[in-house]
């Protein structure tokens, strides 16, 4: 029953967090994590634990672990062959060419990580699929498996999705609501699902690790992000509702949240979901749909998409409309470009689309955040779907490694991502140094706007009408 070695292939945001838990957790079992890129691994691997990914907790982790049971190596054969235990954590993003383009998830690293275990395993193996994929994807693993078996190897393929959330990974790795394995009804599946299992027994207690049959689990992580991301765009559709009357959306949200039928969680309007999940995992249900031709729940997810593009469109035509019409040449500071606080993940960034709409319109933008470095805001920014006129971006954007200092001569503000340390600054001081009248845009309702209205800002939260009668 007990698994001694593990192999993890990708070392990304799902490999690097689960498998370090996954080797503080179980002292006797050696976590090989794998990577094609030298350059993670490299940082997974540096002398003063300055990781490839920020996540609260996570180095404390790995110094705990590394070099003990915990590696992090671009030697993926041996890791393979060594294991009994390979968990497949590779990126499974929106294909964005040829069929489903924009909508399906492009398996082609999945299926390079299926081939290169079938090429060099030796002995059983349980092959488990960590990463988020489409309804059915653990049957084409195993085909190529089986298609490729050498004589002496079995493979069993078990679905294990992961819900962390980023800025969270470790503390949700640690104490997971659930951890759901799916497989086969076979006694081979039976004993792969324990394997698994017996694992996550070293600190999750028996009754949270659900075992279902292989397409329940991969339909249920699609399922949970859909819901999550649903909820998401509901409050964000009466937080419209809020400004356009005189409803606060907090005071909605929490009122609705109370019913113990609703829940609390998810209900926090803002500029839109970002993330290198929500959009891609529900385009992925909208897609799986499609192809079993029940369009009607297709179209009904892909509102979820609709209302978050919508979302943050809206947001963007009120920073132009409260701005005159016209923030051509206008200076503006964005404050966060990470997709939410305590990471530093761009992927589907709300802040994204709200510099391309102002970008579009002609504004300078003085982008700071915390944790995301200068090439990587620029390499977003630069992405054809964004601007595809390097020359604009180069005259239109600079990034600042001092939040005074992007906020310095601008005509607004706009909050993007819920940092904490936004809350903490000096808007009086901030105020003075800013062309008047002063715009500060909260798109993430962090700010005590009652306090920069005091200081003499003209404020605009999502989900609140902050004026009246058309004054502030
Ligand atoms: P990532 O892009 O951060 O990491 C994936 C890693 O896999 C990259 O470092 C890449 O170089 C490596 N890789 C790709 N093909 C490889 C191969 N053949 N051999 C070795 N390494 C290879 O992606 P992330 O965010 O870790 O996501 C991985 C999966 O987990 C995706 O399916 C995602 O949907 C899912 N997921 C992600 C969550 C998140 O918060 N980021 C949460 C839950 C699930």
């Amino acid at each position: 029953m007990k698994v001694s070695k593990v192999c993890c292939i990708g070392a990304g945001y799902v490999g690097g967090p689960s498998c370090s838990v996954i080797a503080s957790k179980c002292p006797e079992v050696t976590v090989t994590v794998v990577d094609l890129s030298q350059e993670r691994i490299d940082a997974w691997n540096s002398p003063d634990y300055n990781l490839p990914i920020f996540e609260p907790n996570l180095a404390d982790v790995v110094k705990k672990c590394r070099g003990k049971n915990l590696f992090f190596s671009t030697d993926i054969t041996s890791a393979i062959c060594e294991a009994d235990l390979i968990f497949i954590s590779v990126n499974t993003p929106t294909k964005t060419f040829g069929l489903g383009k924009g909508r399906a998830a492009d398996l082609k690293y999945i299926e390079a990580a299926a081939r290169m275990i079938a090429d060099v395993a030796i002995g059983d193996k349980v092959v488990v699929e960590k990463s988020t994929v489409p309804v059915r994807a653990a049957e084409s693993i195993q085909r190529i498996l089986t298609a490729n078996t050498k004589k002496g190897c079995a493979f069993e393929v078990l679905s294990n999705p992961e819900f962390l959330a980023e800025g969270s990974a470790v503390e949700d790795l640690l104490h997971p609501d659930r951890v759901l394995i799916g497989g086969e009804e076979t006694s081979t599946g039976r004993a792969a699902m324990e394997k698994l299992a017996w694992i996550y027994q070293h600190w999750i207690p028996k009754d949270n690790i659900i075992l279902t049959n292989t397409w329940s689990s991969e339909l249920s992580k699609l399922a949970a992000n859909a819901f999550l991301a649903q909820r998401i765009s509901s409050i964000n559709s009466i937080s419209a509702v809020c400004e356009a009357t005189g409803a606060d959306v907090a005071e909605v949200s929490h009122a609705i949240g109370t019913d113990t039928r609703i829940g609390s969680q998810f209900l926090k309007a803002s500029l839109g979901f970002g993330g290198s999940c929500f959009q891609k995992d529900v385009l992925n249900l909208v897609y799986l749909c499609e192809a079993l031709n029940l369009p009607e729940i297709a179209a009904y997810w892909q509102q979820v998409i609709d209302m978050n593009d919508f979302q943050k469109r809206r947001f963007a035509s009120k920073i132009v409309n409260c701005l005159f019409n016209t923030v051509t040449d206008k200076n503006i500071a964005i404050l966060g470009f990470a997709f939410k606080k305590n990471t530093g993940d761009t992927r589907e960034s709300s802040s994204i689309y709200i510099c391309k709409y102002l970008m579009e319109e002609g504004a300078k933008l003085k982008i700071f955040d915390p944790k995301v470095e200068k090439e990587q805001i620029l390499m977003e920014l630069n992405h054809p779907n964004i601007c595809n006129d390097p020359s604009r971006v180069e005259k239109l954007v600079t990034i600042h490694k001092d939040p005074y200092d992007a906020l310095k001569g601008t005509h607004a503000f706009v909050v993007c991502t819920e940092w904490d340390e936004f809350k903490s600054y000096d808007y009086s001081k901030i105020y003075n140094s800013m062309l008047k009248p002063a715009f500060a845009f909260d798109g993430r309702r962090i700010l005590d706007w009652k306090n920069l209205q005091q200081l003499g800002f003209q404020v605009e939260v999502i989900g609140r009408k902050t004026w009246l009668n058309g004054t502030y």
